[in-house]
């Protein structure tokens, strides 16, 4: 698909980053290019609404590239949108998770009140890799009493096979 194709040759790799034997995928090339933001959310959205016809209550992105188009989508979705923060960032009564990931351990935390017991939740980030943090955000949404209908990422790592970890299907936009 042409838009897939015009969205894969924006992604920056980077050999040794942020740490040695890490090649890091960067998708901030892709905002430099309006049609391929447009591509890239219609994409998705089209995917959610085509999927399941049920409404779609929240969608929760993660720190920090989910809250580039996680609000996107859930505005064109007409759902909510909550983010999923390292720990220490939100106020208020928080849900709190510990995950390790590609490289080294983290503290995720949601507001509790942003994510209503019973909700329909869509998990959005950029990549996945162990699916350590989806995970994470995961046992959040859990601890929120609501459900995760689809975890979804603009890219994957496939080798990694992160998606072995989750317990809700898995859409993601690129396999690398
Ligand atoms: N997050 C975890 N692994 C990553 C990678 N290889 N590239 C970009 N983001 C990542």
């Amino acid at each position: 698909m042409a838009d897939i194709e015009r969205i894969k040759a924006l992604l920056g790799t980077h050999a040794d980053f942020p740490k040695k034997g890490i090649v890091f995928k960067d998708m901030f090339p892709v905002f430099q290019d309006p049609t391929a933001v447009e591509a890239l959310i219609t994409n998705i959205v089209h995917h959610i609404s085509s999927t399941y016809n049920e409404k779609i209550d929240v969608v929760v992105g993660l720190d920090a590239r989910g809250f580039l188009f996680g609000p996107l989508v859930a505005l064109r979705l007409g759902a909510a949108f909550a983010p999923v923060r390292k720990a220490g960032k939100l106020p208020g009564d928080c849900a709190r998770a510990v995950y390790a990931k590609e490289y080294g351990e983290d503290v995720f935390e949601i507001q509790k009140d942003a994510v209503k017991a019973g909700s329909r939740v869509i998990v959005i980030d950029d990549l996945i890799a162990t699916g350590g943090s989806a995970g994470a955000a995961g046992q959040l949404i859990k601890q929120c009493e609501a459900t995760v209908v689809e975890y979804v990422f603009v890219m994957e790592l496939d080798f990694l096979n992160g998606r072995k970890a989750l317990d809700a299907p898995v859409y993601s936009l690129i396999h690398l």
